[in-house]
């Protein structure tokens, strides 16, 4: 793989069945491997699978999403092939069934025919895992309709349901050879039940003896058919058409009949509006909280000439907010309310996915997030020691501290593949306030807490991300730091920034 990225030759993984989770895995690898080296990918990697079983969760997808991942991968599935849902019953169900007919799937030849199958095993097999699949996919309707369902939540208690959801691109073939792009992973997830659901009960055991070979159809079904000029894209999935009339134009009729060819009943066409719906809101509510960045800003803005202001004064703006003596640091802690306010908002919004998968890695906003972080949270460290919530809580750091802070720090380490916890220049002053705490009340002297903490100051300052006010005369900081003894390692790494 090295040699061909030097050659700036295009690197694909693909695989069949269950070499399509490796191929999966591998591509994510490699695509990990450039983040970390901060390589820029022009030739891929990318990946393909067929009739590859669901292995990823949720949280994978996400992840995937949001380092805009996804069109690197593109599974195909024929719609008539069992194996892509088949994890969506529990592993326990299928295990059996799946080991006898091993020798088929490997090599479908003259000793392993088709009829080597035991027929009623396989269609109890498939009885149980679309009656599986029923579940997790009505389940995940309702989630994206909205509808809190007191029944779907007491079940969910009773019931496993598979945690497996799709990720990237599905293409679907249909029974007459049409291909199906579908992007939305929500949709896809819906199609993959419903574009298998039977019609009726009698369909049962017909569907599931076509279910295996299906799975071996692919090279001969993609031979004939894989022409993408002809493939149909499921989009604007939220005026997706429900049934057909006179009045549409070709390229509505042309869905009408792709819907048609995947069976779909009105109940899946109404699941896939509303995964096309959901996704349009996370995009709207993103919109919204675009909307505050004004807001935002300028209050970042009168924040930062309130520190200016507190350096005037000779007084660093930790310090000066802590004790509020003045109007203005009055003044400042409104501005830190109103901040807060909208930033709970947002992290309320993600911790409800209830915005787009890639918001967090946006350039613009682990930008305005930093900012955000670097100004405003000495102002909650310095209101929660100035309130003694550390008496009752406990310390800041693993008692008090807000998500936002959190988050958009983690936002950060992130985009700059950063260790995990190697941004606290937003709130080192927490572990001042503590190791003052310790120096008031006697304690031992946590000497690695001190040297970590002076080492990282004189870093965050080199960088301009602390800045001078913190080391003047006054600040809890220096008072900390007049405590240590003279030939503390500490002492002197930062000595030469202290104000004398
Ligand atoms: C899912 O599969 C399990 C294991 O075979 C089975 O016990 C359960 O009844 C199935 N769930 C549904 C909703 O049919
Ligand atoms: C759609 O339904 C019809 C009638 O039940 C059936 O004959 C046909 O095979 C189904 N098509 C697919 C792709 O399942």
């Amino acid at each position: 793989m090295d040699k061909a990225t030097r050659d700036s030759k295009p690197i694909i993984f693909a695989g069949h069945s269950s070499g399509g989770p490796i191929a999966i895995y591998a591509t994510i690898w490699l695509l990990e491997e450039y983040k970390r080296l901060k390589k820029t990918l022009t030739h891929g990697p990318f990946c393909l699978t067929f009739g590859s079983p669901l292995t990823t969760d949720r949280i994978f997808c996400h992840a995937v999403r949001r380092e805009e991942w996804s069109d690197r991968f593109v599974h195909f599935v024929m719609i008539h092939d069992i194996v892509p849902r088949i994890l969506l019953a529990p592993l326990s169900s299928t295990k059996e069934f799946l080991e006898q007919s091993l020798p088929y799937l490997i090599s479908p030849s003259a000793h392993h025919k088709a009829d080597s199958i035991d027929k009623s095993k396989l269609t109890a097999l498939f009885d149980n895992v679309m009656r599986n699949a029923s579940c997790v996919a009505s389940h995940a309707a309702c989630i994206l309709m909205g509808s809190t369902n007191m029944l779907l939540d007491t079940m969910t208690k009773f019931v496993q349901l598979s945690p497996y959801r799709p990720c990237g691109q599905y293409v679907f073939c249909t029974g007459t050879g049409r291909l199906v792009v579908v992007k939305n992973p929500d949709a896809v997830f819906q199609l993959l039940f419903y574009s298998l659901q039977l019609v009726s009960e009698s369909e049962s055991q017909q569907k599931a003896v076509a279910s295996l070979p299906a799975h071996l159809a692919y090279e001969d079904g993609l031979d004939k058919n894989l022409d993408m000029r002809n493939a149909i894209h499921l989009e604007n999935l939220c005026e997706l058409p429900l049934s057909s009339d006179n009045t549409m134009d070709i390229a509505t009729k042309t869905i009408v009949d792709t819907l048609n060819d995947l069976n779909l009943s009105a109940r899946a066409r109404l699941c896939l509006r509303a995964a096309g719906e959901s996704e349009k809101q996370k995009e709207d509510n993103q919109k919204k909280i675009e909307r505050k960045v004004g807001m935002i800003r300028n209050a970042l803005v009168d924040l930062d000439a309130y520190r200016t202001m507190c350096e005037t004064r000779g007084m660093g703006y930790f310090d000066a907010f802590k004790v509020q003596k003045h109007e203005d640091d009055f003044k400042a802690n409104v501005k830190r309310l109103e901040l807060a306010g909208i930033w709970d908002e947002i992290i309320e919004m993600l911790k409800r996915d209830e915005l787009p998968d890639k918001y967090e890695a946006e350039k613009s906003w682990v930008k305005l997030g930093t900012e955000f972080r670097q100004l405003v949270e000495p102002l909650d460290v310095a209101n929660y020691y100035r309130h003694l919530k550390n008496e009752d809580t406990g310390p800041y750091m693993t008692k008090g501290r807000p998500r936002r802070y959190k988050y958009t720090q983690r936002w950060r380490e992130h985009a700059e593949q950063l260790p995990r916890g190697s941004c606290g220049e937003s709130c080192f002053w927490a572990d001042v306030e503590e190791l003052n705490l310790a120096v008031t009340s006697n304690q031992a002297r946590n000497e690695q807490m001190a040297l970590n903490l002076a080492n990282k100051l004189k870093e965050w300052h080199a960088k301009g991300e602390v800045k001078t006010d913190a080391f003047l005369k006054e600040t809890a900081l220096v008072t900390w730091w007049k405590t240590l003894p003279d030939n503390h390692g500490a002492k002197l790494c930062i000595e030469d920034l202290i104000e004398r």
